[in-house]
């Protein structure tokens, strides 16, 4: 960094709009940590703001649609204040570069997920410039996890242990604009979170797209997942280790019995589905049958008996016949998933799936949406009741978003709690909680202390 990038951020606010998932999430973080590194400081007032970024998903329409609404509303702002500058970083960045400076010519800058840990130079660049500045690699060779980061929480944080995916399957944009598969060092990663640990941090989630190809793309005989969770499970100041997202085609006996043997990892599984009819998981490119992810369930059910299993679902993928949704519906009854997160499918151009032939019309899309998702509330709620009179540990993460009377935390499980604060616990703490109400997305409990 040279001298007079050190303090670009003298006097200035930042603030910072994140969309889409966990990894977008920590690279925000990762954005923060370099502005503050500049000195810049974080405001949560839009209108006050020197540098806005919004950084972008484009998994779904929906969200892009959402995005660029809110890239519009930007416009009024960058009118009475020139010399604002706003940002568009991250997927829909990488993927829509041009169309983007097209339809919102007041966007300053436009910067992909490959270079998001050379923010101070680009943002440098602006400052300097007159025209727009489209700052997007194609795959970066260097590791982005080494730029400095700012928790946004106190007590769980996220830890990147690769990035990009090699799965293509065919619904899926995420390839195409996360590149290839990346693993992080095991000593970067053991280092990070012994330091987050030291910092007061408890409960760490491990992210990648497929985090059970952890390492392949290192040399031969290197650490694997499993190997990865048995070094991370040792380290003294953490007390929750989790991670996403799991591929059932590579989640392996190594890994679950790894998860079994360990102190930390949390008895959590979370593993996407997508569909429970062989022909459309044939056509999504998943590599896996209904059949073995059944036994993989078994499997875990075998080896940890008290995990929660949860899972994605996408209905409409083109071909889905009411008599294949019929089949997923089945599957998710049979499997018995503590909650599942449903999508309706959403053509990605320049992915497979977009054209093939058979695309499902939206309203059948939304029946089958609902159709599904009151079938799983069910279960979920099902599930959460045989909790009610159990006392479980939560790690107390803090207030309740909605009753400052009231603390939230999560059991192990990932299962979401809300009790009445007693005075004597506080946030970081592990405490016993027994459940008294059960609801399919929430558990109500009194501490028990
Ligand atoms: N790497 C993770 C997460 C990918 S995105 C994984 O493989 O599970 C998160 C979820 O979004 C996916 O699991 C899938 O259910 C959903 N999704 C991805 N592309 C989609 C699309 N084109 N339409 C609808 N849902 C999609
Ligand atoms: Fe997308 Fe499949 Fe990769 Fe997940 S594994 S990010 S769904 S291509
Ligand atoms: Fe995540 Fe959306 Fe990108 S789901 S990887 S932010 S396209």
């Amino acid at each position: 960094m040279t001298d007079k990038a050190k303090d670009i951020g003298t006097g200035k606010y930042f603030t910072m709009v994140t969309y889409g998932c966990q990894m977008n999430e920590n690279d925000s973080e990762r954005l923060a940590g370099q502005l503050k590194q500049v000195n810049y400081t974080y405001t949560d007032k839009t209108d006050e703001a020197d540098l806005i970024l919004i950084n972008t998903c484009c998994v779904r329409e929906s969200a892009e649609k959402k995005i660029y609404g809110k890239i519009g509303e930007l416009k009024r702002l960058k009118a009475v204040k020139p010399e604002l500058i706003i940002g568009i970083v991250g997927c829909m960045a990488q993927k829509d570069r041009e169309k983007i400076i097209k339809k919102a010519p007041h966007v300053d800058l436009v910067m992909g997920t490959n270079n998001l840990h050379k923010l101070v130079e680009v943002i440098t660049e602006v400052a300097n410039s007159k025209e727009h500045v489209v700052a997007v690699w194609e795959q970066s060779e260097e590791s982005a996890g080494e730029s400095p980061v700012s928790h946004k929480g106190k007590v769980a944080a996220y830890v990147p242990i690769m990035y990009g995916c090699n799965n293509f399957c065919t619904y899926c944009i995420v390839p195409y604009v996360r590149g290839r598969e990346r693993s992080r060092q095991v000593s970067e990663i053991v280092r990070e979170i012994t330091a987050l640990g030291q910092e007061g941090f408890k409960d760490i989630t491990l992210l990648g797209q497929n985090v059970n190809s952890y390492g392949k793309d290192h040399q031969a005989g290197t650490t694997d997942f499993a190997g990865l969770l048995k070094a991370v499970d040792k380290i003294d100041t953490i007390e929750r280790i989790r991670y996403m997202t799991s591929h059932p085609r590579d989640m392996n006996k190594d890994v679950i019995e790894a998860i079994a043997g360990s102190q930390k990892i949390c008895e959590h599984f979370h593993l996407p589905i997508q569909a429970g009819s062989d022909i459309l998981l044939k056509r999504m490119n998943r590599g896996y049958t209904t059949e073995y992810y059944r036994e993989l369930i078994k499997s875990v059910r075998t080896l940890v008996p008290n995990a929660s299993i949860t899972t994605d679902l996408i209905v409409g993928f083109p071909g889905e016949t009411d008599e294949l949704f019929q089949e997923t519906l089945a599957f998710i009854k049979e499997i018995q998933f503590d909650a599942a997160y449903t999508f309706l499918y959403s053509q990605r151009s320049g992915t497979p799936a977009a054209t093939m032939p058979e695309q499902v019309p939206l309203p059948i899309k939304k029946a089958r949406l609902k159709e599904l998702m009151d079938a799983q509330n069910e279960i979920s709620l099902a599930l959460n009741k045989k909790l009610e009179g159990q006392t479980l540990e939560v790690l107390v993460e803090g207030d309740s978003k909605n009753d400052a009377a009231k603390f939230m935390g999560r059991t192990r499980t990932n299962k979401l709690v809300l009790w009445e604060k007693t005075g004597k616990e506080s946030v970081g703490d592990l405490v016993n909680i027994k459940i008294t109400h059960a609801q399919t997305w929430l558990l109500k409990g009194q501490a028990i202390i």
